[in-house]
């Protein structure tokens, strides 16, 4: 048995406080705050995620719409429905969940949405914003966990940052925002020499590669504060599926807190996600 002494950051208590502030901003717009969704196919993460965020959203009072699109949907046809959602007065904000089939140039719909309407933060205007020290609607995981860290009372100021995994929806927005906010950032990734040697400086450990249990207890700095933003789909002893983060259940031995997964950062990305919307109802003319 592994002694467990990391502090656990649960998400649900913390997404509880970030959605208690989305309901009591959204309640004082004169019409409710709009999201609509979009996805292609019938990934089962992809519905999953999709069903996860429409139903949060009408619990806190905003209006949400999912287009569920079949897989074989044009990249022209995305791209119209996406003109008229820009076009359309009543819509805040504009979801295309990821990934989309290999025929859509993932790129190209993502610059297709207006960046005011753009709750996920992917937009090239948003990222770049971003990384001036400017940020504007910034992506839902890494302002999410941001929000976690400081709910917990957590230091980022000054604190040596390491961050394992260079995603544009995770790794780099992470990158930004812990540099904006005044911590010491590394990146590191699959090409990174002696990955041990560098998540061994971090006081805050930040996995997001999607590797099971890639971060094993040698590699973490005794008492540091580690985030697993992995969801990995693992079989488990009894042979069924189960989740499991980037971080080897033994880092509770030496980490000083840490985030379980599930129920760590996953709740997070929603109440980020409904957090942006009303962000984005609030900078639109009425
Ligand atoms: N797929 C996995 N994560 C995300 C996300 O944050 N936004 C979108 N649009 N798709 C995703």
């Amino acid at each position: 048995m592994t002694a467990t002494t990391a502090r656990v950051l649960a998400g649900p208590p913390a997404a509880e406080a970030l959605l208690a502030s989305v309901a009591a901003r959204a309640a004082r717009l004169p019409t409710p705050p709009t999201l609509v969704m979009v996805r292609l196919g019938d990934d089962p993460a992809s519905v999953s995620y999709v069903r996860g965020k429409d139903r949060k959203a009408r619990e806190v009072g905003l209006r949400s719409t999912v287009h569920a699109l079949p897989a074989e949907t044009s990249q022209a046809e995305l791209l119209a429905l996406i003109a008229e959602l820009n076009a359309d007065e009543s819509v805040n904000g504009i979801l295309v969940q990821l990934p989309l089939p290999p025929h859509v140039n993932e790129e190209a719909v993502l610059h297709a949405i207006d960046p005011r309407k753009d709750v996920d933060g992917f937009h090239p205007v948003n990222v770049g914003e971003l990384w001036a020290g400017r940020p504007t609607l910034t992506p839902c995981t890494p302002a999410g966990i941001m929000f976690l860290l400081s709910h917990y009372g957590l230091p980022v100021a000054r604190q040596r940052a390491v961050i394992v995994g260079r995603s544009h929806i995770v790794g780099r927005p992470m990158a930004a925002l812990l540099l904006n906010a005044d911590a010491t950032v590394t990146v590191a990734h699959s090409r990174t020499v002696d990955l041990a040697a560098v998540t061994r400086e971090a006081d805050l450990l930040v996995a997001a590669v999607g590797r099971p249990h890639l971060i094993t207890p040698d590699m973490v700095k005794p008492g540091a504060t580690v985030i697993d933003v992995g969801i990995n789909r693992v079989l488990g002893p009894d042979r069924r599926a189960h989740l499991t983060g980037d971080v080897h259940p033994d880092v509770a031995g030496v980490a000083g807190a840490l985030t379980p997964v599930p129920g760590g950062v996953g709740p997070m990305t929603i109440a980020q996600l409904l957090a942006n919307t009303v962000t984005a109802a609030e900078r639109q003319p009425t």
